[in-house]
């Protein structure tokens, strides 16, 4: 029996008039992988902001079965619910290892440098080195690295693949893979692109378009759906 790990239940969030999320419901399974797509301003980073308690919204999350509504952002982090955020939010001029520091608040501690070490060896060598300095893929893999920091159960990733060369997303998705197979760990990513690594890491998916979910099915199926096509080919 698959046992739920996040449910989301009728969930909206308004940035005062402006409507971001309406009425999403969705559920993560323990031990799976699910993707989120969605385009520009559909509303991804708030789905994943809002389960993270970063903004206000109306609804329910679950997590473990239990109502997390009332709990702040770091409850939820010792909790197990993790946030990878786009690189916006690194400190570029502070050290990789120092980074990575400030995801250990709470839960997990400095040991857990080594486990993100094991998955990215790369990080080790630039270390000492400011975050600011490196490439946009070392940069993802600091901000999945500090995600990882509080051994999360449940991790959710905010567009890993935006702007990064084919290479590296690879690469990114072959890490997440492993670290699925050796952690207790959910992955919920949100992407735009509906695209060939996320069929990878991920077997089923939700679409969003204008802050609601349109269709969900399995990753490789969703783009044989009108609906689908609508949104991102134009087709009708
Ligand atoms: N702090 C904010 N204040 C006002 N409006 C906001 C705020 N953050 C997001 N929005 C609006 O909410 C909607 C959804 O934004 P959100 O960032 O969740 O979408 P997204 O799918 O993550 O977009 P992107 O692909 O650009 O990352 C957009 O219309 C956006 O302009
Ligand atoms: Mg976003």
């Amino acid at each position: 029996m698959e046992r739920e790990l996040l449910r989301v239940e009728d969930l909206s969030v308004y940035y005062g008039e402006v409507r971001a999320l309406e009425g999403i419901s969705l559920r993560v399974f323990e031990n799976s992988a699910m993707v989120v797509f969605g385009s520009n301003g559909s509303g991804k980073s708030s789905l994943l902001k809002a389960i993270m308690g970063l903004v206000p919204y109306q609804g329910k999350v679950f997590f473990k079965g239990k109502n997390i509504d009332s709990l702040e952002t770091h409850k939820r982090v010792a909790l197990g619910i993790s946030l990878a955020t786009d690189l916006k939010n690194l400190f570029p001029y502070m050290s990789v290892e120092e980074n990575l520091l400030l995801g250990a608040y709470r839960r997990g501690g400095r040991e857990r440098f080594e486990k993100v070490y094991e998955y990215f060896p790369e990080l080790f060598e630039v270390r000492k080195r400011r975050v600011g300095e490196l490439s946009g893929g070392y940069q993802r893999m600091v901000s999945i690295g500090r995600a990882l920091m509080s051994s999360p159960e449940l991790l959710m990733i905010d567009e890993l693949s935006l702007g990064l060369a084919p290479k590296v997303v690879e690469r990114l998705a072959q890490v997440l893979l492993e670290i699925r197979k050796k952690e207790e760990v959910s992955l919920l990513l949100v992407e735009q692109e509906i695209y060939d690594v996320s069929s990878v890491v991920c077997s089923h998916g939700y679409v969003l378009d204008l802050g609601r979910l349109v269709a969900q099915g399995k990753v490789k199926e969703l783009l044989e759906k009108d609906v689908v096509r609508r949104v991102y080919l134009g087709i009708a």
